[in-house]
Protein backbone atom coordinates (compact mmCIF):
# COMPACT_ATOMS: atom_id res chain seq x y z
CA UNK A 1 0.00 0.00 0.00
CA UNK A 2 3.15 2.50 0.75
CA UNK A 3 4.25 2.01 -2.76
CA UNK A 4 0.32 3.34 -4.44
CA UNK A 5 0.19 6.12 -1.66
CA UNK A 6 3.99 7.10 -3.25
CA UNK A 7 2.24 6.94 -6.61
CA UNK A 8 -1.04 9.28 -5.65
CA UNK A 9 1.63 11.36 -4.06
CA UNK A 10 3.48 11.54 -6.75
CA UNK A 11 0.94 11.87 -9.80
CA UNK A 12 -2.26 13.44 -7.87
CA UNK A 13 -3.88 13.66 -11.84
CA UNK A 14 -3.59 9.84 -11.76
CA UNK A 15 -5.64 6.84 -11.29
CA UNK A 16 -3.88 4.56 -8.98
CA UNK A 17 -5.21 1.39 -8.92
CA UNK A 18 -3.52 -1.04 -6.18
CA UNK A 19 -4.91 -4.61 -7.96
CA UNK A 20 -3.45 -7.46 -9.44
CA UNK A 21 -2.56 -6.17 -12.86
CA UNK A 22 -3.69 -9.40 -14.38
CA UNK A 23 -7.52 -9.09 -12.58
CA UNK A 24 -7.53 -5.60 -13.75
CA UNK A 25 -6.99 -6.34 -17.17
CA UNK A 26 -9.20 -9.02 -17.00
CA UNK A 27 -12.36 -7.25 -16.02
CA UNK A 28 -11.62 -3.23 -17.78
CA UNK A 29 -13.07 -1.88 -20.19
CA UNK A 30 -10.50 0.97 -20.84
CA UNK A 31 -8.42 1.69 -23.74
CA UNK A 32 -4.75 2.91 -23.99
CA UNK A 33 -2.74 5.26 -26.34
CA UNK A 34 0.66 4.65 -24.74
CA UNK A 35 1.68 1.99 -22.05
CA UNK A 36 4.83 2.05 -20.02
CA UNK A 37 6.29 0.25 -17.03
CA UNK A 38 9.20 -1.81 -15.07
CA UNK A 39 7.46 -5.47 -15.08
CA UNK A 40 7.71 -7.62 -12.39
CA UNK A 41 10.75 -10.04 -12.79
CA UNK A 42 9.24 -13.01 -10.60
CA UNK A 43 10.87 -16.48 -11.77
CA UNK A 44 8.20 -19.18 -12.59
CA UNK A 45 8.58 -21.14 -9.13
CA UNK A 46 7.34 -17.76 -6.93
CA UNK A 47 4.63 -16.87 -10.28
CA UNK A 48 2.59 -19.28 -8.79
CA UNK A 49 -1.38 -19.84 -7.64
CA UNK A 50 -4.05 -17.56 -9.53
CA UNK A 51 -2.05 -14.64 -10.39
CA UNK A 52 0.08 -17.24 -12.47
CA UNK A 53 -3.44 -19.10 -13.60
CA UNK A 54 -4.89 -15.63 -14.99
CA UNK A 55 -2.44 -14.38 -16.33
CA UNK A 56 -1.31 -17.69 -18.67
CA UNK A 57 -5.12 -18.08 -19.31
CA UNK A 58 -5.09 -14.16 -20.86
CA UNK A 59 -2.20 -14.70 -23.04
CA UNK A 60 -3.84 -18.49 -24.42
CA UNK A 61 -6.74 -16.36 -25.16
CA UNK A 62 -4.29 -13.79 -27.34
CA UNK A 63 -3.30 -17.11 -28.84
CA UNK A 64 0.43 -16.62 -27.24
CA UNK A 65 1.41 -19.67 -25.11
CA UNK A 66 3.89 -19.64 -22.56
CA UNK A 67 5.55 -22.83 -21.08
CA UNK A 68 5.27 -23.56 -16.88
CA UNK A 69 8.78 -22.33 -16.79
CA UNK A 70 7.23 -18.98 -17.70
CA UNK A 71 8.88 -16.07 -15.91
CA UNK A 72 6.34 -13.34 -14.63
CA UNK A 73 7.66 -10.12 -17.71
CA UNK A 74 6.51 -11.80 -20.54
CA UNK A 75 2.64 -12.31 -19.35
CA UNK A 76 2.69 -8.53 -18.17
CA UNK A 77 3.89 -7.17 -21.98
CA UNK A 78 1.48 -9.73 -23.79
CA UNK A 79 -1.67 -8.19 -21.46
CA UNK A 80 -0.57 -4.87 -21.35
CA UNK A 81 -0.55 -4.86 -25.56
CA UNK A 82 -3.67 -6.02 -25.45
CA UNK A 83 -4.89 -2.97 -23.54
CA UNK A 84 -3.88 -0.44 -26.44
CA UNK A 85 -6.26 1.26 -28.94
CA UNK A 86 -5.31 0.78 -32.25
CA UNK A 87 -1.93 2.55 -33.28
CA UNK A 88 -0.94 2.67 -29.52
CA UNK A 89 2.57 1.60 -28.28
CA UNK A 90 4.25 0.70 -25.42
CA UNK A 91 7.77 1.22 -23.46
CA UNK A 92 8.93 -1.11 -20.96
CA UNK A 93 12.28 -1.97 -18.86
CA UNK A 94 12.92 -6.10 -20.03
CA UNK A 95 15.57 -8.15 -18.61
CA UNK A 96 18.17 -8.70 -20.93
CA UNK A 97 16.62 -12.52 -21.17
CA UNK A 98 14.30 -10.91 -23.76
CA UNK A 99 17.65 -12.02 -26.22
CA UNK A 100 17.57 -15.54 -25.25
CA UNK A 101 15.10 -16.95 -23.22
CA UNK A 102 12.85 -19.71 -24.53
CA UNK A 103 9.72 -18.09 -22.64
CA UNK A 104 10.87 -14.35 -24.59
CA UNK A 105 10.07 -16.22 -27.52
CA UNK A 106 6.21 -16.28 -27.70
CA UNK A 107 6.71 -12.67 -26.58
CA UNK A 108 8.63 -11.52 -29.03
CA UNK A 109 6.45 -13.30 -32.18
CA UNK A 110 3.12 -11.86 -30.44
CA UNK A 111 4.93 -8.33 -30.74
CA UNK A 112 6.21 -8.22 -34.19
CA UNK A 113 2.48 -9.95 -35.05
CA UNK A 114 0.93 -6.85 -33.24
CA UNK A 115 2.98 -3.93 -33.60
CA UNK A 116 4.16 -1.95 -36.82
CA UNK A 117 7.43 -1.49 -35.00
CA UNK A 118 9.26 -3.38 -32.69
CA UNK A 119 12.67 -2.27 -31.62
CA UNK A 120 14.88 -3.57 -28.69
CA UNK A 121 17.76 -1.07 -26.99
CA UNK A 122 19.90 -3.73 -25.18
CA UNK A 123 22.23 -1.71 -22.39
CA UNK A 124 25.67 -3.30 -22.01
CA UNK A 125 26.41 -1.46 -18.81
CA UNK A 126 23.77 -1.97 -15.88
CA UNK A 127 20.79 -0.20 -15.90
CA UNK A 128 20.34 -1.01 -11.94
CA UNK A 129 23.80 -1.77 -10.88
CA UNK A 130 22.75 -3.40 -7.56
CA UNK A 131 20.69 -5.98 -9.71
CA UNK A 132 22.71 -9.45 -11.43
CA UNK A 133 19.78 -8.74 -13.77
CA UNK A 134 20.99 -6.86 -16.88
CA UNK A 135 18.08 -4.84 -18.29
CA UNK A 136 17.29 -3.96 -21.67
CA UNK A 137 14.53 -1.42 -23.10
CA UNK A 138 11.62 -2.60 -25.32
CA UNK A 139 9.66 0.04 -27.07
CA UNK A 140 6.56 -1.05 -30.09
CA UNK A 141 4.48 1.23 -31.97
CA UNK A 142 1.58 1.02 -34.03
CA UNK A 143 -0.65 -1.61 -32.01
CA UNK A 144 -2.59 -3.73 -34.91
CA UNK A 145 -0.15 -3.83 -37.78
CA UNK A 146 2.54 -6.12 -37.79
CA UNK A 147 6.43 -6.06 -38.77
CA UNK A 148 8.80 -9.22 -40.06
CA UNK A 149 11.38 -7.01 -38.72
CA UNK A 150 12.78 -6.31 -35.22
CA UNK A 151 15.06 -2.92 -34.83
CA UNK A 152 17.53 -4.13 -32.25
CA UNK A 153 19.84 -1.78 -31.17
CA UNK A 154 23.09 -2.95 -28.62
CA UNK A 155 24.44 0.49 -27.03
CA UNK A 156 26.95 0.27 -24.74
CA UNK A 157 25.37 2.43 -21.83
CA UNK A 158 21.68 4.18 -21.22
CA UNK A 159 21.93 8.18 -22.10
CA UNK A 160 20.47 10.52 -23.89
CA UNK A 161 22.07 9.22 -27.24
CA UNK A 162 20.17 6.61 -27.18
CA UNK A 163 17.54 7.73 -29.49
CA UNK A 164 19.63 8.37 -32.01
CA UNK A 165 21.55 5.21 -32.11
CA UNK A 166 21.43 3.05 -35.66
CA UNK A 167 19.32 -0.13 -35.41
CA UNK A 168 20.15 -3.42 -36.64
CA UNK A 169 17.33 -4.65 -38.63
CA UNK A 170 16.57 -8.09 -37.53
CA UNK A 171 14.44 -10.29 -40.14
CA UNK A 172 12.00 -12.23 -38.12
CA UNK A 173 12.14 -15.12 -40.51
CA UNK A 174 15.80 -15.14 -39.89
CA UNK A 175 15.58 -14.80 -36.20
CA UNK A 176 13.34 -17.76 -35.75
CA UNK A 177 15.09 -20.33 -38.35
CA UNK A 178 19.26 -19.32 -37.52
CA UNK A 179 19.15 -18.06 -34.72
CA UNK A 180 16.89 -20.31 -32.49
CA UNK A 181 14.62 -17.37 -31.57
CA UNK A 182 17.35 -15.77 -29.97
CA UNK A 183 18.62 -11.96 -30.17
CA UNK A 184 21.67 -12.42 -28.39
CA UNK A 185 23.40 -13.08 -31.56
CA UNK A 186 23.08 -10.14 -33.07
CA UNK A 187 25.47 -8.32 -30.62
CA UNK A 188 27.79 -9.81 -33.14
CA UNK A 189 28.26 -8.27 -36.31
CA UNK A 190 26.97 -9.55 -39.39
CA UNK A 191 30.38 -11.18 -40.44
CA UNK A 192 30.69 -13.06 -37.23
CA UNK A 193 27.11 -14.23 -37.57
CA UNK A 194 28.06 -15.16 -41.16
CA UNK A 195 30.47 -17.58 -40.52
CA UNK A 196 29.18 -19.24 -37.72
CA UNK A 197 26.21 -20.35 -39.56
CA UNK A 198 28.62 -21.23 -42.39
CA UNK A 199 30.48 -23.89 -40.36
CA UNK A 200 27.16 -24.84 -38.60
CA UNK A 201 25.91 -25.57 -42.21
CA UNK A 202 29.33 -26.93 -43.28
CA UNK A 203 30.07 -30.84 -43.51
CA UNK A 204 32.84 -30.17 -41.05
CA UNK A 205 30.82 -29.81 -38.37
CA UNK A 206 28.37 -31.20 -36.29
CA UNK A 207 25.82 -30.32 -33.73
CA UNK A 208 26.94 -32.00 -30.10
CA UNK A 209 23.71 -33.64 -30.43
CA UNK A 210 24.41 -35.62 -33.24
CA UNK A 211 27.54 -37.12 -31.85
CA UNK A 212 26.54 -37.68 -28.09
CA UNK A 213 23.49 -37.05 -25.60
CA UNK A 214 23.15 -34.76 -22.86
CA UNK A 215 21.13 -35.04 -19.45
CA UNK A 216 21.08 -34.07 -15.88
CA UNK A 217 22.81 -36.10 -13.26
CA UNK A 218 20.82 -37.80 -10.25
CA UNK A 219 18.93 -35.89 -7.56
CA UNK A 220 19.17 -37.31 -4.16
CA UNK A 221 17.34 -35.84 -2.17
CA UNK A 222 18.79 -35.31 0.61
CA UNK A 223 22.64 -34.92 -0.15
CA UNK A 224 23.96 -35.25 3.05
CA UNK A 225 22.02 -38.65 4.06
CA UNK A 226 22.75 -40.22 0.11
CA UNK A 227 26.37 -39.36 0.31
CA UNK A 228 28.88 -41.50 2.72
CA UNK A 229 32.33 -40.67 3.65
CA UNK A 230 34.36 -43.91 3.70
CA UNK A 231 34.27 -44.04 7.21
CA UNK A 232 30.73 -43.32 7.48
CA UNK A 233 30.42 -46.60 5.35
CA UNK A 234 32.52 -48.63 7.77
CA UNK A 235 31.27 -47.52 10.54
CA UNK A 236 27.53 -47.88 9.38
CA UNK A 237 29.05 -51.26 7.68
CA UNK A 238 27.31 -50.65 4.22
CA UNK A 239 28.19 -53.06 1.74
CA UNK A 240 30.67 -52.26 -1.12
CA UNK A 241 27.86 -53.05 -3.85
CA UNK A 242 25.59 -50.90 -2.18
CA UNK A 243 28.30 -47.67 -2.68
CA UNK A 244 29.28 -45.89 -5.77
CA UNK A 245 32.13 -43.13 -6.57
CA UNK A 246 30.35 -39.99 -7.49
CA UNK A 247 31.15 -36.05 -8.49
CA UNK A 248 28.96 -34.20 -6.37
CA UNK A 249 30.12 -30.42 -8.06
CA UNK A 250 32.24 -29.50 -10.52
CA UNK A 251 35.00 -27.75 -8.69
CA UNK A 252 35.69 -31.51 -7.90
CA UNK A 253 36.92 -32.28 -10.88
CA UNK A 254 40.16 -31.98 -12.71
CA UNK A 255 40.10 -29.99 -16.07
CA UNK A 256 40.33 -32.96 -18.78
CA UNK A 257 39.91 -36.68 -17.23
CA UNK A 258 38.88 -38.21 -14.10
CA UNK A 259 41.17 -40.79 -13.23
CA UNK A 260 40.82 -43.72 -10.36
CA UNK A 261 43.72 -42.28 -9.01
CA UNK A 262 41.65 -39.36 -7.89
CA UNK A 263 38.99 -40.85 -6.84
CA UNK A 264 40.81 -42.85 -4.45
CA UNK A 265 42.76 -39.54 -3.25
CA UNK A 266 39.14 -38.49 -2.58
CA UNK A 267 38.16 -42.10 -0.33
CA UNK A 268 41.90 -40.97 1.44
CA UNK A 269 40.78 -37.62 2.53
CA UNK A 270 37.63 -39.22 3.59
CA UNK A 271 35.72 -36.99 1.41
CA UNK A 272 31.59 -37.89 1.21
CA UNK A 273 31.59 -39.18 -2.66
CA UNK A 274 30.00 -42.21 -1.87
CA UNK A 275 26.77 -42.51 -3.65
CA UNK A 276 24.37 -44.55 -1.32
CA UNK A 277 22.79 -46.95 -4.06
CA UNK A 278 19.96 -48.83 -3.40
CA UNK A 279 17.55 -51.22 -5.57
CA UNK A 280 14.58 -50.43 -5.74
CA UNK A 281 13.15 -54.02 -4.60
CA UNK A 282 16.34 -56.34 -2.99
CA UNK A 283 16.26 -57.32 0.29
CA UNK A 284 18.32 -55.10 2.15
CA UNK A 285 21.43 -56.31 5.02
CA UNK A 286 20.47 -55.09 8.50
CA UNK A 287 22.96 -52.96 8.50
CA UNK A 288 22.08 -50.83 5.25
CA UNK A 289 18.49 -50.74 7.12
CA UNK A 290 19.65 -49.50 10.30
CA UNK A 291 21.21 -46.36 8.75
CA UNK A 292 18.10 -46.39 6.64
CA UNK A 293 15.96 -45.72 10.20
CA UNK A 294 18.93 -43.84 11.52
CA UNK A 295 17.94 -40.17 12.83
CA UNK A 296 19.28 -39.19 9.78
CA UNK A 297 17.39 -41.56 7.66
CA UNK A 298 14.18 -40.69 9.28
CA UNK A 299 14.76 -36.77 8.50
CA UNK A 300 15.69 -37.64 4.94
CA UNK A 301 13.04 -39.52 3.92
CA UNK A 302 10.67 -36.48 4.79
CA UNK A 303 12.28 -34.58 2.32
CA UNK A 304 10.12 -34.05 -0.57
CA UNK A 305 11.83 -35.76 -3.58
CA UNK A 306 12.26 -38.58 -1.60
CA UNK A 307 9.04 -39.01 0.01
CA UNK A 308 7.86 -38.31 -3.13
CA UNK A 309 8.85 -41.31 -4.66
CA UNK A 310 8.68 -45.40 -3.74
CA UNK A 311 10.84 -47.00 -1.86
CA UNK A 312 12.06 -43.45 -0.36
CA UNK A 313 15.77 -44.61 -0.48
CA UNK A 314 16.03 -45.91 -4.36
CA UNK A 315 17.88 -42.55 -5.78
CA UNK A 316 16.58 -43.02 -9.76
CA UNK A 317 18.89 -42.22 -13.06
CA UNK A 318 22.22 -42.85 -11.74
CA UNK A 319 24.23 -43.74 -14.31
CA UNK A 320 27.88 -43.62 -15.24
CA UNK A 321 28.49 -41.03 -17.85
CA UNK A 322 31.40 -41.42 -20.77
CA UNK A 323 31.62 -37.86 -19.80
CA UNK A 324 30.72 -34.93 -17.61
CA UNK A 325 29.89 -31.49 -18.69
CA UNK A 326 30.21 -28.76 -15.99
CA UNK A 327 27.02 -26.71 -16.82
CA UNK A 328 27.74 -23.38 -15.26
CA UNK A 329 31.28 -21.43 -16.14
CA UNK A 330 32.64 -18.40 -15.83
CA UNK A 331 34.82 -18.46 -19.20
CA UNK A 332 33.62 -21.85 -21.07
CA UNK A 333 32.51 -24.95 -19.58
CA UNK A 334 34.26 -28.31 -19.35
CA UNK A 335 33.76 -31.48 -20.72
CA UNK A 336 35.88 -33.86 -18.34
CA UNK A 337 36.10 -37.48 -19.60
CA UNK A 338 35.32 -40.46 -17.13
CA UNK A 339 37.97 -43.03 -16.23
CA UNK A 340 36.44 -43.39 -13.16
CA UNK A 341 33.38 -45.27 -13.64
CA UNK A 342 32.10 -42.69 -11.26
CA UNK A 343 28.86 -41.43 -11.07
CA UNK A 344 27.66 -37.44 -11.10
CA UNK A 345 24.97 -35.46 -9.11
CA UNK A 346 22.69 -33.10 -11.17
CA UNK A 347 25.32 -30.06 -10.13
CA UNK A 348 27.15 -31.80 -13.41
CA UNK A 349 25.99 -32.95 -17.21
CA UNK A 350 26.25 -36.79 -17.78
CA UNK A 351 27.13 -37.06 -21.19
CA UNK A 352 27.02 -40.55 -23.03
CA UNK A 353 28.28 -41.21 -26.79
CA UNK A 354 26.23 -42.29 -29.23
CA UNK A 355 29.10 -44.53 -31.25
CA UNK A 356 32.55 -44.86 -28.40
CA UNK A 357 34.89 -44.12 -31.15
CA UNK A 358 33.90 -40.27 -30.94
CA UNK A 359 35.38 -39.79 -27.93
CA UNK A 360 38.62 -38.21 -29.44
CA UNK A 361 36.39 -36.10 -31.69
CA UNK A 362 34.41 -35.01 -28.96
CA UNK A 363 37.62 -34.13 -27.05
CA UNK A 364 39.32 -32.40 -29.98
CA UNK A 365 36.11 -30.22 -31.08
CA UNK A 366 35.61 -29.24 -27.03
CA UNK A 367 39.29 -27.51 -27.22
CA UNK A 368 37.98 -25.61 -30.81
CA UNK A 369 37.62 -21.94 -31.34
CA UNK A 370 34.24 -22.61 -32.88
CA UNK A 371 32.91 -24.76 -29.87
CA UNK A 372 33.92 -21.65 -27.16
CA UNK A 373 31.69 -19.10 -29.17
CA UNK A 374 29.19 -21.83 -29.90
CA UNK A 375 29.09 -22.37 -25.95
CA UNK A 376 28.48 -18.40 -25.84
CA UNK A 377 25.90 -18.12 -28.31
CA UNK A 378 23.65 -21.38 -27.31
CA UNK A 379 23.64 -21.40 -23.83
CA UNK A 380 23.23 -18.27 -22.09
CA UNK A 381 23.67 -15.88 -19.44
CA UNK A 382 22.97 -16.78 -15.83
CA UNK A 383 23.90 -13.16 -14.24
CA UNK A 384 27.66 -12.36 -12.47
CA UNK A 385 29.78 -13.45 -15.15
CA UNK A 386 28.00 -16.72 -15.20
CA UNK A 387 27.21 -18.91 -18.39
CA UNK A 388 24.67 -21.62 -18.09
CA UNK A 389 24.33 -24.56 -20.68
CA UNK A 390 20.91 -26.49 -20.30
CA UNK A 391 20.69 -30.24 -22.12
CA UNK A 392 19.01 -28.56 -24.90
CA UNK A 393 21.50 -26.04 -25.51
CA UNK A 394 24.61 -28.55 -25.15
CA UNK A 395 23.13 -30.45 -27.71
CA UNK A 396 22.92 -27.68 -29.87
CA UNK A 397 27.10 -27.08 -29.99
CA UNK A 398 29.06 -27.48 -32.55
CA UNK A 399 31.76 -29.14 -32.79
CA UNK A 400 34.42 -29.44 -35.56
CA UNK A 401 36.02 -32.65 -36.91
CA UNK A 402 39.86 -33.41 -36.62
CA UNK A 403 41.21 -31.37 -39.58
CA UNK A 404 37.84 -29.95 -40.97
CA UNK A 405 38.27 -27.34 -43.09
CA UNK A 406 36.22 -24.25 -41.25
CA UNK A 407 35.69 -21.36 -43.24
CA UNK A 408 38.66 -18.98 -43.89
CA UNK A 409 39.28 -16.07 -41.15
CA UNK A 410 36.94 -18.12 -39.16
CA UNK A 411 39.83 -18.50 -35.47
CA UNK A 412 40.11 -15.03 -35.95
CA UNK A 413 36.63 -14.01 -36.01
CA UNK A 414 35.29 -16.74 -33.42
CA UNK A 415 38.23 -15.12 -30.95
CA UNK A 416 36.25 -11.59 -31.62
CA UNK A 417 32.98 -12.92 -31.20
CA UNK A 418 33.57 -15.13 -27.97
CA UNK A 419 35.38 -11.68 -26.48
CA UNK A 420 32.19 -9.75 -27.11
CA UNK A 421 29.42 -12.10 -26.27
CA UNK A 422 31.94 -12.39 -22.65
CA UNK A 423 31.91 -9.01 -22.19
CA UNK A 424 28.00 -8.75 -22.76
CA UNK A 425 27.67 -11.05 -20.04
CA UNK A 426 30.10 -9.42 -17.57
CA UNK A 427 32.65 -12.25 -17.47
CA UNK A 428 35.90 -10.41 -16.59
CA UNK A 429 38.59 -13.00 -18.06
CA UNK A 430 41.42 -10.67 -16.64
CA UNK A 431 39.84 -11.35 -13.04
CA UNK A 432 41.81 -14.68 -13.69
CA UNK A 433 45.11 -13.44 -14.83
CA UNK A 434 44.63 -10.42 -11.63
CA UNK A 435 44.50 -13.22 -9.56
CA UNK A 436 47.27 -15.33 -10.61
CA UNK A 437 49.20 -12.09 -10.86
CA UNK A 438 48.61 -11.69 -7.05
CA UNK A 439 49.10 -14.81 -5.76
CA UNK A 440 52.37 -16.03 -8.06
CA UNK A 441 53.57 -18.87 -5.22
CA UNK A 442 50.08 -20.57 -6.44
CA UNK A 443 50.80 -20.37 -10.61
CA UNK A 444 53.24 -23.31 -10.64
CA UNK A 445 50.62 -25.54 -8.52
CA UNK A 446 47.22 -24.42 -9.60
CA UNK A 447 46.18 -27.10 -11.34
CA UNK A 448 43.01 -25.42 -12.62
CA UNK A 449 42.00 -21.83 -11.19
CA UNK A 450 37.98 -21.29 -12.22
CA UNK A 451 37.57 -17.44 -10.95
CA UNK A 452 39.38 -15.00 -8.91
CA UNK A 453 37.63 -14.51 -5.81
CA UNK A 454 37.48 -10.89 -7.06
CA UNK A 455 34.98 -11.98 -10.08
CA UNK A 456 31.71 -10.81 -9.97
CA UNK A 457 31.05 -14.11 -10.91
CA UNK A 458 31.43 -15.10 -7.21
CA UNK A 459 28.26 -12.78 -6.76
CA UNK A 460 25.77 -14.85 -8.81
CA UNK A 461 22.76 -16.18 -6.83
CA UNK A 462 23.79 -19.89 -7.32
CA UNK A 463 27.21 -19.71 -6.37
CA UNK A 464 26.22 -17.74 -2.86
CA UNK A 465 27.39 -19.57 0.07
CA UNK A 466 29.22 -21.82 -1.69
CA UNK A 467 32.90 -22.87 -0.61
CA UNK A 468 35.42 -21.94 -3.41
CA UNK A 469 38.78 -22.87 -1.95
CA UNK A 470 41.48 -22.90 -4.57
CA UNK A 471 41.79 -26.29 -5.43
CA UNK A 472 46.27 -27.22 -5.51
CA UNK A 473 47.46 -30.27 -7.95
CA UNK A 474 49.97 -32.99 -5.76
C1 LIG B 1 10.16 -4.10 -11.21
S1 LIG B 1 9.03 -3.44 -10.09
C2 LIG B 1 8.75 -1.88 -10.77
C3 LIG B 1 8.22 -0.89 -9.80
C4 LIG B 1 8.04 0.52 -10.38
N1 LIG B 1 7.19 0.49 -11.55
C5 LIG B 1 9.41 1.08 -10.71
O1 LIG B 1 9.76 1.13 -11.89
O2 LIG B 1 10.09 1.49 -9.78
C6 LIG B 1 7.58 -4.34 -10.46
C7 LIG B 1 6.40 -4.01 -9.56
O3 LIG B 1 5.29 -4.84 -9.93
C8 LIG B 1 4.58 -5.20 -8.76
N2 LIG B 1 3.79 -6.42 -9.05
C9 LIG B 1 4.18 -7.71 -8.96
N3 LIG B 1 3.18 -8.54 -9.32
C10 LIG B 1 2.13 -7.75 -9.63
C11 LIG B 1 0.81 -8.02 -10.05
N4 LIG B 1 0.36 -9.26 -10.25
N5 LIG B 1 -0.01 -6.95 -10.27
C12 LIG B 1 0.43 -5.69 -10.09
N6 LIG B 1 1.67 -5.37 -9.70
C13 LIG B 1 2.50 -6.39 -9.46
C14 LIG B 1 5.67 -5.41 -7.73
O4 LIG B 1 5.15 -5.28 -6.43
C15 LIG B 1 6.65 -4.30 -8.09
O5 LIG B 1 6.34 -3.15 -7.37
Amino acid sequence: MAAAAIACERAPCADVHHYDFFSWAESTNERFDCAAGNPPFIRYQTFAGDTRKRALRLCRDLGVWFSGLTTSWAPFLVVTASLLRPGGRMAFVVPASIGHAPHAAPLVEYLVGRFDEVRIVAVRRKLFPHLSEDCWLLFADGFGGATDHIQFVPVERFDDTLACCPAKLVSVDEWRHDWNRRLRPYLLSRAERSLYQEAARSESCARFGEIASVGIGYVTGDNEFFHLRPSEAEHWQIPQRYLHPTVRNGRALPSQALASGTVDEWFQSDKPVLLLRLPKDADLPRTVRKYLDSPRGQAARCAYKCRNRKPWYSVPDVRVPTFFLTYMAGAAPSLVRNNAAATCTNALHAVDLHKDEDADRLVHGWQSSCLKLSCEIEGHPLGGGVLKLEPKEAARLLLPSPGSALPVGFEREACNAVSTLRKWRHCDQSADERYVVSAPQLVSKTRRLEWSPDSSAFGAEPFRDLDYSIRLSE
